[in-house]
Parts: C-alpha cells; sequence; structure tokens
C-alpha cells in the first residue's frame, strides 16, 4: 500500500483526506441549512450549531494538513487529460482549497465578533482573534454563499470524475479510490510483452 502519493495515483493519506473529508462538507452543508431553520424552542437550538462549529473547526485544521501534505508530495500524473481538461481541474481543485479555507474563515467570524471563544466539543477552546460586533451578518451572508458555491462545484467536479471513469474509462477514478497501481519492474513488464 502506498502511503505517499506518485505519479500514477494518491497515497493512503490523501484518499483518506479526500473521501472523509468528501463526506463531511456534504453532511455540514445539511447540517447548516437544517440547523439554521430551526425554532428556538427545539431541542437542538445550540447543540446542532455548537457540533457544526466543533466539526468545522476540526476541517480547518484537516484542510490546512491535507494541503501541507499534498504540497511535499509528488502530483499524480494528468497528462492522459486534454488541455482543456488538465486547465479545468487545476482551477477546481485549487478552487476548492481557497472556497473551502474561505467558508471555514467566515464560519470563525460568525462565531466570534463578540470576544467569545469557540469551544471545540468541550475539549478546548479557539480564542476569538478579532472583537467586531456586527461582523456575524456579513460573514453569516459570504459563509452561506460559499457554502452553496461549494456544493455547487462539488456537483460539476463528481459529474466529471463519473464521466472519465464511465464514459473515458480512464484511471482518473481508480487513482483517488484505490490508489496507484503497483506496477511491476520494468523488466517484468517487457517480458510480458
Ligand atoms: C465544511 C465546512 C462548512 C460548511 C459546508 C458549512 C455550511 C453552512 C451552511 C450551509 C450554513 C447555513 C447558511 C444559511 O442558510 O444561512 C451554515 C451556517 C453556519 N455556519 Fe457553517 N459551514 C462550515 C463550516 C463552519 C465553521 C468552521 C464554522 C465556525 C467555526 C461555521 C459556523 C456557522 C454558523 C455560526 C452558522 C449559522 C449562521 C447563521 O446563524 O446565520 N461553519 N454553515
Ligand atoms: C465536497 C466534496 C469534494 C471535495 C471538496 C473534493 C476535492 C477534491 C480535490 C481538492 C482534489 C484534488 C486532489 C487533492 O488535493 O486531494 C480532488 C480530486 C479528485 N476527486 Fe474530489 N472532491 C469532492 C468530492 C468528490 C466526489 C463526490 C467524487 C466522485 C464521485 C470525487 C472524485 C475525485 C477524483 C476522481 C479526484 C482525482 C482527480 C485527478 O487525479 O485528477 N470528488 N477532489
Amino acid at each position: 500500500m502506498h502511503i505517499r502519493d506518485t505519479s500514477e495515483g494518491y497515497g493512503i493519506i490523501s484518499r483518506l483526506f479526500h473521501w472523509l473529508m468528501a463526506v463531511a462538507i456534504v453532511a455540514m452543508f445539511i447540517l447548516g441549512v437544517w440547523m439554521v431553520r430551526l425554532d428556538y424552542y427545539s431541542p437542538y437550538y445550540n447543540s446542532a450549531p455548537d457540533i457544526h462549529r466543533s466539526v468545522g473547526m476540526i476541517l480547518l485544521f484537516a484542510l490546512l494538513l491535507r494541503w501541507a501534505w499534498r504540497a511535499i508530495n509528488p502530483k499524480p500524473s494528468d497528462a492522459d487529460l486534454s488541455p482543456f481538461e488538465q486547465k479545468a481541474s487545476y482551477i477546481v481543485h485549487w478552487g476548492f482549497y481557497v472556497l473551502l479555507l474561505a467558508l471555514m474563515i467566515s464560519g470563525y467570524l460568525i462565531s466570534t465578533p463578540d470576544g467569545d471563544p469557540i469551544s471545540i466539543f468541550d475539549w478546548f477552546d479557539v480564542p476569538a482573534l478579532i472583537k467586531m460586533p456586527g461582523l456575524e451578518t456579513p460573514a453569516g451572508n459570504v459563509h452561506r454563499i460559499l457554502a452553496y458555491a461549494i456544493i455547487g462545484l462539488a456537483i460539476i467536479h463528481a459529474l466529471a470524475a463519473l464521466k472519465h471513469h464511465f464514459i473515458d474509462k480512464s484511471a482518473v477514478m481508480t487513482r483517488m479510490w484505490s490508489g496507484p497501481l503497483n506496477s511491476p519492474p520494468v523488466s517484468e513488464k517487457e517480458n510480458h510483452r
């Protein structure tokens, strides 16, 4: 099993980051949309946003780790993609990182402008860095727009991945799902030609 990424595909660390975060981001979106509609008398009125903020801050930490891991790993080759697809996937992948970072920062800014820290599952506190009452409203608007934009991008991204897999029958999905192929040494490959 490959720990690190190779030019042939993603190692286990990148694959776990990708799929666990994809599930968590979609779940956070559903939780966010649901919780802002809760009535004051709902038993989840306080606990749902507490969970949303705690998971969100953990995802911020995970995003930074994932970014660092990507930076110190070789990039899987995209030579099998057309120049348009190479450019589009580059923009979409970087778009995800930038929009997710902005989403998480805007979530932090909705939660801290009164100077209150964010309690992460009552384990530890993330302090408020900026005290600016009133910031929660614009930060909330930005947060909502970014959340919808990221889900829109994820739908396009998933459709593109499925098209590569089922229509083009290329290895794009396989290298993110099962990782690099354990390709035999060159001499062995030549023996089988
Ligand atoms: C994967 C990351 C996240 C996603 C997908 C996400 C998504 C959402 C969505 C869809 C809403 C509902 C917006 C609306 O309809 O008004 C929301 C609200 C909210 N989010 Fe997030 N969020 C994320 C991360 C965070 C983080 C890191 C924090 C704070 C630390 C946070 C704090 C909040 C708060 C306080 C609200 C309620 C805003 C209000 O009352 O209007 N979120 N989020
Ligand atoms: C919110 C959900 C998602 C996010 C934020 C996301 C983000 C990303 C990012 C940033 C990459 C670039 C590699 C990396 O840095 O790890 C990537 C690659 C990939 N994603 Fe997603 N993804 C999501 C959901 C999905 C879904 C649902 C599918 C499939 C149905 C999928 C399939 C792939 C594939 C196949 C690659 C490899 C592409 C290549 O090597 O060129 N992703 N994704």
